[in-house]
């Protein structure tokens, strides 16, 4: 698995750090509020449960998993619902939870489903921004880190579902992808 990286972007070490400061943030910002956090399958899952654990205040849990890219490195434009929430969001204070921020279409598709549901709140938490690649007017309310146009994989990202479990975030080699 190593052997297909052409570099790491970010280390372990360099990814705790994202996670706990955002923790932080977003640990303040919601004290008094009612936290859902929304993890988007399955890409979110290795910051989902890092960030979860460096929020200090009570909060909730769900998941959605939505398909939109299968097996390419280009968006289809076309996003599925695989898993809906498990509960009512209404009055609750949804964080959703992102790996990466891309075309914008996924997470905009998302957020027009989820406002028609009447949460109180509804913000965007993306580990990863890549702004170059936006293809709708959608931005992230709390951004781990903005990323080259470079197809990154690990820590929960994939290519065609493999390099999940890498416990940092490389560059795919050319031929691999
Ligand atoms: P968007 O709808 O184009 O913003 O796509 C967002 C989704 O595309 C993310 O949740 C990822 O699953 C996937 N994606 C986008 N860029 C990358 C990448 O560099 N590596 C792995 N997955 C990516
Ligand atoms: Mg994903």
């Amino acid at each position: 698995m190593k052997n297909d990286i052409k570099k790491v972007l970010y280390s372990e070490k360099e990814l705790s750090e994202v996670v706990s400061e955002l923790g932080a943030q977003i640990s303040e910002d919601y004290k008094d509020r009612n936290l859902l956090m929304v993890s988007v399958l399955k890409g979110s899952i290795v910051f989902m449960s890092d960030l979860m654990r460096a929020v200090t205040i009570p909060c909730e849990i769900d998941f959605m998993a939505v398909s939109s890219y299968g097996n390419k490195t280009k968006s289809s434009g076309t996003v599925r619902i695989l898993k809906d929430l498990d509960r009512d969001i209404s009055g609750y204070d949804v964080l959703l939870v992102e790996d990466i921020l891309d075309s914008g279409k996924t997470l905009n598709y998302l957020m027009d489903v989820l406002y028609a549901r009447n949460p109180a709140s509804i913000r965007i938490c993306t580990l990863f921004d890549k702004p170059e690649r936006r293809e709708v007017d959608i931005f992230a309310d709390y951004k781990g880190l903005s990323v080259p146009d470079e197809f990154i994989v690990g820590y929960g990202l994939d290519f065609a579902e493999k390099y999940r479990n890498l416990p940092y975030i490389g560059v795919l080699k050319d031929d691999k992808h």
